[in-house]
């Protein structure tokens, strides 16, 4: 079905809303701008894919581990990290109506507009205010970081911040993780968690908030290993998400940074960039951050940071290879990729209207298996709430339902993405059989219902869609 991007995005976030994915946080009221509840489906898909990646990058892994640092952490760090100077985005406000933009966002703006003259670069001057045609103020530089007090007193002296990413955790526990786990480089540290940024403009859904999951890695190597490593770690982006996500090659552009717009302590960068509905956007990033964070680190807290290395008799800084994932950002480009959208006719008046399937691959499916009883006499409901439970028993995430048609109860299954739906009717009373059928492909198969736990197990762990 021939759908505009942004009729898709309309629909996603309606469906996110009645399917129990995301909801406008605060509703009752009247909502809270740009802030997100996940709601029960949502959290699962949230969770299957931190869990793939923790499962693929840590668990699976010799040379990562894991570790989880506060989200308020000593103030220095972000003086080293160089955030509390640096961490701001060019910001404009219109002398009419007051509203506030990034500086950036409308240079890009005016550029992807057609007929866009490259060799008459626009100047942000030449720009009027979208909202009221005003004139705009000169650019300011907003700092994005979320400031707090710590203690009793709101003074200079208590002044703390929330952190704006999960990597300086990484940096700050760099010695103590190296020294425990007998590790040397080449090695990584691994952290998940909730990040803030006070965004002058968030917006798109869940694509920008101001307070978001990350999943970052920072692998610690030698100078001469960085290009190496860089290397392994591209591969390894790639393949998360084209054998895990399963985003098509054509909705994700590795875009190579050039040096004019790299951080200045960057040797190299590439930004992972997913085609959403509203446009090829990043969705993480990798860089050769060389040995910056640590020397910055060591500089203000005066411990030696560096390692000695026995096998050559060396000591050096390591330089740090940094894959970093959005999760919350992972969430949407998920929905996006896999919801499909077609046309059916209505019960009522016969008339076409959108139909949703989440195709999402089995392994992130919120609901890996509904379990239906045709109907709610001869003992049907109890053998479907057995079933249901031996298959709960195994860790798998199951959805009983006896209300309303068959063709309901799968619809319903198909919008939140549940690959597979068992029904118990008057033939499993005989023969002891169930019928799975799949939702991609909506056909029907009988199988054992002694079966049905293998089955799902074993297709799961196939991580196929059927
Ligand atoms: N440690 C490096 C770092 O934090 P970043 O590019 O600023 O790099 C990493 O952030 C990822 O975090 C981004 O690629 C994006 O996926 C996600 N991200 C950044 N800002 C975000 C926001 N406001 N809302 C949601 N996700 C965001």
């Amino acid at each position: 079905m021939s759908i505009s991007h942004e009729k898709k995005m309309d629909l996603l976030v309606s469906l996110c809303k009645r399917r129990g994915f995301v909801y406008p946080d605060s509703e009752i009221y009247g909502g809270f701008a740009n802030a997100w509840d996940f709601g029960p489906y949502g959290i699962e898909l949230k969770n299957n894919i931190r869990d793939e990646w923790w499962m693929r990058f840590v668990k699976m892994r010799d040379d990562v581990v894991g570790i989880d640092t506060p989200i308020i952490q000593h103030p220095k760090v972000w003086e080293a990290s160089g955030h509390l100077q640096n961490f701001s985005d060019p910001l404009v406000e219109c002398k009419k109506c007051h509203r506030r933009f990034r500086a950036d966002h409308l240079l890009e703006a005016k550029q992807a507009e057609p007929g866009y003259d490259k060799e008459k670069p626009i100047q942000l001057s030449d720009i009027r205010c979208p909202n009221c045609a005003g004139e705009f103020t000169d650019v300011m530089n907003f700092n994005l970081m979320l400031k707090t007090f710590i203690g009793v007193k709101e003074d200079s002296a208590s002044v703390a911040y929330l952190r704006p990413e999960t990597a300086a955790g990484m940096f700050t526990t760099w010695m103590n993780v190296r020294d425990t786990m007998r590790k040397k480089p080449p090695f990584g540290i691994a952290q998940v968690g909730r990040v803030f940024r006070n965004e002058i403009t968030p917006g798109n859904f869940i694509f920008r908030l101001r307070e978001f999951e990350q999943m970052e890695i920072e692998y610690f190597v030698h100078p001469d290993d960085a290009p190496r490593a860089f290397e392994m770690w591209l591969e390894e982006y790639k393949s998360w998400c084209t054998d895990v996500l399963k985003l098509k090659s054509d909705n994700v552009v590795y875009h190579e940074i050039d040096e004019v717009d790299r951080a200045f302590y960057s040797k190299r960068s590439i930004d992972p960039e997913y085609r959403f509905p509203f446009g090829l956007k990043e969705l993480g990033g990798l860089a050769n951050r060389t040995d910056w964070d640590l020397s910055r680190q060591q500089e203000l807290s005066g411990e030696d940071l560096s390692w000695f290395d026995a096998d050559s008799g060396t000591r050096y800084t390591p330089f740090v290879i940094e894959p970093t994932w959005g999760l919350t950002r992972s969430v949407l480009a998920v929905l996006s990729e896999h919801l499909d959208i077609d046309e059916a006719d209505t019960a009522e008046t016969g008339e076409k209207e959108p139909r949703m399937v989440l195709r999402f691959p089995p392994r992130l499916s919120p609901i890996k298996a509904a379990i239906f009883p045709l109907t709610k006499k001869e003992g049907m409901p109890e053998l479907a709430k057995k079933l249901a439970a031996d298959l709960r028993v195994q860790g798998i995430t199951v959805e009983y339902d006896e209300s309303g048609s068959i063709g309901k109860r799968y619809r319903r299954q198909d919008e939140i993405g549940t690959p597979w739906c068992f029904t118990i009717d008057g033939e499993t009373m005989t023969s002891g059989t169930v019928t799975v059928r799949y939702r991609d492909s909506m056909s029907q198969e009988r199988l054992p219902l002694a079966d049905v736990v293998h089955f799902v197990q074993n297709h799961i762990q196939r991580n196929s869609v059927l």
